[in-house]
């Protein structure tokens, strides 16, 4: 692959099958990783909010021995004076040594690849794709699961605007055996594109459905996400949506006992908070997961040696 990671299938699965195996060596010899970015340097531009993901990405170099730079905002950046992404990268790349950007527009990170000189991240584009979520979800998948073959996975909420569902549909739909429920209000249903062009391209089991409570039983994997109130048109469409699923523990009694429940979060009612306690919430495993999917990426990108 080329040095940068804009989509999550630009990875080959002998290359996540690498990055997981250097976050479980991450994960179990900490020290041996501690210099490895000694003396370089992490950008993160973030013209669109986040906690998890940028904050994950600065942990992750920092325990890498390197440094970090960068905006949180864009109205501190020159992009409030109208500087164009292509200019802002330019720069940025006289200063470190790999970016990682979060954009609202889709494709501006990809845009950034061709003026950068050094490896860019996309940390997240529009409604698109989150590839590095998706590295977290997966790494949170194979300690959960062992494998990536033969799972029911639920999707569930916003499957239109959430960039982690595309991101991860098209990286488990490489596995044998992945099935996928697809749970929404109709008027957030998967972009027609993936259902084209990866669900039914690649011949996936599929379907399409509005309960929660009735697609629970069968599931191994369910995905909740947060209705993604910044990318409506319109307030009140937010307002009618947002409360559509909301998983409860009683909701979770006709589930299997070896549930994985995983969400991207940030959460805002779609979990209460009383299924935080319960052995199959996965969604904090996945925060931590995700820095040292990181780690191992920036590793890779940099293509350092140890
Ligand atoms: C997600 C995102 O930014 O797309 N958050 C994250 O990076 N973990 C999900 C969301 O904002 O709902």
């Amino acid at each position: 692959m080329t040095n940068n990671l804009i989509d999550i299938l630009q990875l080959s699965t002998e290359e996540i099958d690498a990055l997981i195996a250097t976050a479980l060596d991450i994960i179990d010899k900490p020290g041996k990783y501690a210099e490895a970015c000694r003396g370089k340097k992490l950008a993160t531009l973030f013209f669109e909010p986040s906690t998890r993901t940028r904050l994950s990405f600065e942990a992750a170099m920092y325990e890498l021995g390197g440094n970090v730079l960068g905006f949180s905002d864009s109205k501190s950046s020159s992009s409030s004076k109208g500087e164009s992404v292509s200019d802002t990268v330019r720069a940025v790349s006289c200063y470190a040594d790999i970016i990682a950007m979060r954009h609202p527009k889709e494709g501006a990170p990809l845009v950034a690849t061709r003026k950068s000189s050094v490896p860019v991240i996309n940390a997240g584009d529009g409604g698109h794709n989150h590839p590095t979520q998706t590295l977290a979800d997966l790494l949170t998948i194979y300690r959960e699961k062992g494998s990536f073959e033969n799972l029911t996975i639920g999707l569930c909420g916003d499957l239109k605007f959430g960039r982690t569902v595309h991101s991860l549909i098209s990286a488990m739909s490489r596995y044998k055996g992945v099935r996928f429920v697809l749970i929404s209000p109709e008027e957030l249903t998967v972009p027609r594109y993936i259902i084209t062009d990866v669900l039914e391209a690649r011949e996936i089991e599929y379907k399409e459905v509005r309960s929660l409570e009735d697609s629970i039983p069968e599931l191994d994997i369910l995905y909740m996400t947060r209705v993604q109130r910044e990318r409506f048109f319109n307030e009140a469409d937010y307002l009618r949506l947002k409360d559509t699923y909301i998983l409860t523990p009683d909701k979770l009694n006709s589930a299997k006992s070896d549930l994985t429940i995983m969400h991207p979060l940030p959460r805002v009612n779609e979990i209460s908070v009383a299924v935080d306690d319960d052995p199959r919430a996965c969604y904090f495993k996945q925060v931590l997961n995700g820095k040292y999917m990181r780690m191992a990426l920036i590793l890779k990108l940099l293509e350092v040696e140890l």
